[in-house]
C-alpha cells in the first residue's frame, strides 16, 4: 500500500517551483501520504527541478548522484522528478540517471498518485504531457513558511514570450490565467490563518487575464481585489515584464497603500541591440520610460532587476551600455547571471554562443560590483529613516534579533521586543550594509 508512506519533497529554481512543492504536498497529503523533514525516514523523495541555467541542471544531477547512495541503504526508496528539468528532458532522464523512478512535468502533479502507485508494481512512471487549462486552482497549497506569516499565490502558469535565451516556455507550457474568485478565496484563506503577506506569482504577471461571462480582469484590477481584502495584508507580485507595465498598474499600486512599493523589473540589457537580439520587444530608451513612470506615479518605490552579461554577439559597447543604465537606473537590487545556452531555444538556434568565457565572467563581475555600489548608495539613502517593518522572524546571526521587511522589500534587522511574526513595527535605521538595513524599534 502506498498510503502513510513518507514523502520528502525538496526544491530548486524559482518561487514559481516553490509555490508548485506546496500544491504537490497538498495533492499527495490528500490521497493519505503523509510527509516528512527528515530524508532519512522517507519513503519516496520528489526533487522540483529548474532548468533556467546549465549550472541549475548540473547541480541537481549532483545531488542525483548522493541520492542513488541513500537507495543503496534503503532498497525500497522511490525518487522522483518534478518540474522544468523533467520537462525538458523527458524520457531520456530515465535511461541516464538510474535512480529514478518517476518523472512527471509542471503540469501532472494531479498524476503522481496514480504514478506514485505505478512504481509500486516495479515499473519506472512517467507524465510529461502538457495542459493549455491547469491553473491548479482547486488546491490549497500545503504552506512551507515557517513562521505562517508570508506565502504565495500562483496567479498563472506558462509563458509565450519566447525570449531567445529562455527556456520557460518549452517546459511551462502555454500561459494561462487562474481564476479570480478562487485567488481571492485563497487571499482570505490565508489572512484569517494569520498570514500577513502574499506574493502573486507568475512569469509575466502584468499579461495576466480572466475573463468569466461578462466579468473580466486584467493585473491591475486582480491586485486591488487582492489588496481590498485587508489593509493589513501586504501585497507583492513578480515578475513584471516591461513590455506590459501599464500606467494604470502603477496607478492601482499608488491608491493602496498595502501594495509594496516595490517592483521587480527585469531589463537583462542596456544596449538596444541586444534586447532586440534576446526577442524582449522594448528597446533601451523604452524601459527607461517605464522607470520615469514608477519614479513619477509611485515615488519612493524600489526597483530591482534581472541582467545577464554576455550574450550572442554582445559588444564591449553593448556591455558598457547595460553598465550606464544600471547607473542611470540606480537599482536597488539585483540578479546577475552569466549567459547559458539552452538547448533548443531560439538563441540556440539562432546564433552562435560567441562571447568567450573569460569575457563573460569578466562583464559579470564588473556588473555586480557596479551593482554593490548602487544597493549600498541606495541603503544609504535609507540612514535615520523610519520605516513600517512586518516581523517575519528572528535573524538568521542571533535570536535577539528580530528580521523582516520594509515596503521597498529591503531586509530590516532590530532587537527583538515583545512582538510576534506578524505584527507590523515601525523600525529606524541606524546603520546600513549593502544588503541589510540596521536599526531600532522606536
Ligand atoms: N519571467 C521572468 C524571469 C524568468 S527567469 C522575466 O521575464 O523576466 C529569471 C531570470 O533568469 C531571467 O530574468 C534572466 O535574467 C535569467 N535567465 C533566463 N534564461 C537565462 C539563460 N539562458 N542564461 C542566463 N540567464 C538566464
Ligand atoms: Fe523567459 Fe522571457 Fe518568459 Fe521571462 S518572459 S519566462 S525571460 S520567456
Ligand atoms: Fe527554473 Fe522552471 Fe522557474 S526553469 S526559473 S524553475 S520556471
Amino acid at each position: 500500500m502506498v498510503k502513510n508512506k513518507k514523502i520528502f519533497i525538496e526544491t530548486y529554481g524559482c518561487q514559481m517551483n516553490f509555490a508548485d512543492s506546496e500544491i504537490v504536498a497538498s495533492i499527495l497529503l490528500a490521497e493519505g501520504f503523509d510527509s516528512t523533514k527528515n530524508i532519512s525516514e522517507a519513503d519516496i523523495i520528489l526533487v522540483n527541478t529548474c532548468s533556467i541555467r546549465e549550472n541549475a541542471e548540473q547541480r541537481i544531477r549532483k545531488r542525483l548522484q548522493n541520492l542513488r547512495s541513500l537507495k543503496k541503504k534503503n532498497p525500497g526508496l522511490k525518487i522522483g522528478l518534478l518540474g522544468c528539468m523533467a520537462e525538458r528532458l523527458k524520457e531520456s532522464l530515465l535511461e541516464e540517471e538510474k535512480s529514478l523512478d518517476i518523472i512527471a512535468g509542471p503540469d501532472s502533479y494531479r498524476d503522481l498518485p496514480r504514478l506514485l502507485q505505478q512504481v509500486e508494481t516495479g515499473h519506472q512512471a512517467i507524465n510529461t504531457i502538457l495542459s493549455s487549462e491547469e491553473t491548479y486552482a482547486d488546491i490549497t497549497p500545503v504552506r512551507y513558511d515557517s513562521y505562517g506569516v508570508s506565502a504565495f499565490i500562483s496567479i498563472m502558469r506558462g509563458c509565450e514570450n519566447y525570449c531567445a535565451y529562455c527556456v520557460v516556455p518549452y517546459v511551462r507550457g502555454q500561459e494561462r490565467s487562474r481564476d479570480v474568485a478562487s485567488i481571492i478565496s485563497e487571499t482570505e484563506d490565508l489572512f484569517n490563518k494569520g498570514y500577513r503577506e502574499v506574493t502573486l506569482l507568475g512569469q509575466n504577471v502584468n499579461s495576466y487575464f480572466y475573463k468569466d461571462g461578462n466579468e473580466s480582469a486584467n493585473f491591475a484590477k486582480l491586485l486591488e481585489k487582492v489588496a481590498k481584502t485587508h489593509p493589513r495584508l501586504r501585497v507583492r507580485f513578480a515578475t513584471s515584464h516591461p513590455n506590459d507595465l501599464s500606467d494604470e498598474l502603477l496607478e492601482t499600486m499608488a491608491s493602496h497603500e498595502n501594495i509594496c512599493r516595490s517592483i521587480h523589473l527585469p531589463v537583462q540589457s542596456g544596449s538596444t541591440s541586444v534586447l532586440a537580439k534576446m526577442n524582449r520587444g522594448y528597446t533601451r530608451e523604452q524601459y527607461m520610460d517605464r522607470i520615469e513612470a514608477v519614479r513619477k506615479i509611485i515615488p519612493g518605490c524600489a526597483i530591482s532587476t534581472d541582467i545577464i552579461a554576455g550574450f550572442c554577439d554582445e559588444t564591449e559597447e553593448d556591455h558598457l551600455q547595460t553598465l550606464s543604465l544600471m547607473e542611470w537606473a540606480g537599482f536597488d537590487y539585483a540578479y546577475m547571471f552569466r549567459y547559458s545556452e539552452r538547448p533548443d531555444t531560439l538563441a540556440a538556434t539562432l546564433y552562435e554562443d560567441n562571447v568567450p568565457d573569460d569575457t563573460k565572467e569578466r562583464r559579470l563581475k564588473e556588473i555586480i560590483s557596479l551593482q554593490q555600489k548602487l544597493s549600498y548608495q541606495s541603503n544609504c539613502r535609507d540612514l535615520n529613516a523610519r520605516f513600517e517593518v512586518m516581523i517575519e522572524g528572528f535573524s538568521k546571526r542571533s535570536k535577539d534579533q528580530f528580521f523582516g521587511r520594509n515596503s521597498q522589500n529591503k531586509v530590516v534587522v532590530f532587537p527583538k521586543t515583545e512582538n510576534n511574526p506578524g505584527d507590523y513595527i515601525m523600525v529606524k535605521i541606524h546603520h546600513v550594509t549593502s544588503a541589510t538595513l540596521i536599526g531600532y524599534s522606536d
